[in-house]
């Protein structure tokens, strides 16, 4: 059985969606801080199977030990979390708290049960802004420059320490570039509670007539059209990753890192354009000033995941689109998609 952290939010769901139709037993543990119990009943209506449900906080120990005991877990992947940048500068301490402490409580449970494998959510954060592009996983770990990423980074560097004071431990971080997409059932996806931080989000409260216009956050850096360059991935993508990590993980020891990323960039103008040919909504912009902390460039080099983990993302971006409008029409009772794949 696999344990999976935060497991009713976007990513995490769609993980154990997968293992579920793998024939894998899945239990979640969440806190419902991000997310709704509604995901676990979308998770089994998909799968044809529910997976347990624990609601609770990953940072109690006595709980994860109450469930390392009474199920067969042999592995966890580790995806709770809080993940607002902007939060994060405005509360270090919830940050640190819940993305390290989290993270800490789970591996000293883990260690105490004797179960050794992990796979963590990290993130293509760590890398700071790395000079050479595309980013291989021996680029050197940047200095984040919010208590989000700096939150990612102790974590990693906790668990590889962890991993060299014991060699039973296998340890996968995988660095995703940026998730976007929904499941293409339209029934899983990203339920942002607040007012969306990331492009995809925004990009859809606007399509859906929530928001006047979406930001572009500054048209002057030094790539083809001016606005930010990132490599965009399908969440179920990104969840067909896990799959192959843990696989992979079972054979090996130690820390192992891969970028999950589909190794091309696009600019936030070409996103906006695929998206308005996809749906026929036509986006209104606003060219603003560059967000504080944000990089011109930034994409995988996924190589060494293609080799290690038999793994390559193979979703086009315009099924990513189609995909999220899918969900976010769903979720708005007004099912509205053009063109669907
Ligand atoms: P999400 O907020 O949708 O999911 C995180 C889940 O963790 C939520 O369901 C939340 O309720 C739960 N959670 C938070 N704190 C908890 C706690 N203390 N105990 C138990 N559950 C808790 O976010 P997501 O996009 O699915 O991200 C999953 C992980 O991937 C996070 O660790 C995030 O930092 C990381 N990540 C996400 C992205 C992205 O763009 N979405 C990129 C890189 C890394
Ligand atoms: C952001 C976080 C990163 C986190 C990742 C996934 C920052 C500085 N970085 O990455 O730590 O791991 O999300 O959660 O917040 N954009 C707009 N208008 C918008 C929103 C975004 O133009 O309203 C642009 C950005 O400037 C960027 C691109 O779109 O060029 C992607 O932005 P976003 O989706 O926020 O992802 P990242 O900045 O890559």
């Amino acid at each position: 059985m696999i344990l999976i952290t935060g497991g009713a939010g976007y990513i995490g769901a769609h993980v154990a969606l997968e293992w579920l139709g793998q024939g894998e037993e899945v239990l979640i543990l969440d806190n419902l801080c991000n997310s709704q119990r509604a995901a676990i009943e979308r998770i089994s209506t998909l799968a044809g199977k529910r997976p347990e449900f624990i609601q609770g906080d990953v940072r109690n120990r006595r709980l994860l030990d109450t469930l390392l005991h009474d199920y067969p877990i042999d592995a966890v992947v580790h995806c709770a979390g809080l993940k607002a940048v902007g939060e994060s500068v405005r509360e270090p301490l919830r940050y640190f708290d819940t993305n390290v402490g989290g993270s800490l409580t789970l591996c000293q449970a883990m260690a105490q049960a004797g179960v050794f494998h992990l796979v963590f959510s990290s993130s293509a954060t760590v890398y700071g802004d790395c000079a050479t592009l595309p980013i291989n996983e021996a680029c050197a770990t940047g200095q984040p420059t919010n208590p989000y990423g700096m939150s990612k980074l102790m974590s990693e560097n906790i668990m590889k320490s962890v991993a060299s004071s014991d060699p039973r431990w296998s340890i996968g971080l995988l660095r995703y570039f940026n998730p976007i997409g929904a499941h293409p059932s339209g029934l899983l996806g990203e339920a942002p509670t607040s007012t969306p931080n990331n492009l995809l989000p925004y990009l859809l409260e606007v399509a859906s007539g929530q928001r006047p216009h979406l930001s572009v956050f500054g048209n002057d850096y030094p790539t083809l059209d001016g606005t930010g360059v990132r490599d965009y991935l399908h969440v179920v993508d990104l969840a067909l990753g896990h799959v192959c990590a843990l696989d992979t993980l079972r054979g090996r020891r130690g820390v192992s890192i891969w970028n999950l990323g589909t190794g091309r960039g696009y600019s936030v103008l070409e996103v906006v354009s695929a998206f308005e040919q996809v749906t026929g909504i036509k986006i209104p912009l606003s060219i603003e000033a560059r967000r504080p902390g944000d990089i011109a460039r930034c994409w995988a080099n996924p190589q060494k995941a293609i080799e290690e983990l038999g793994w390559q993302a193979s979703r086009s971006l315009q099924s990513m689109l189609a995909d999220a409008w899918r969900w976010q029409s769903n979720q708005l009772g007004q099912v509205d998609v053009r063109q669907a794949n």
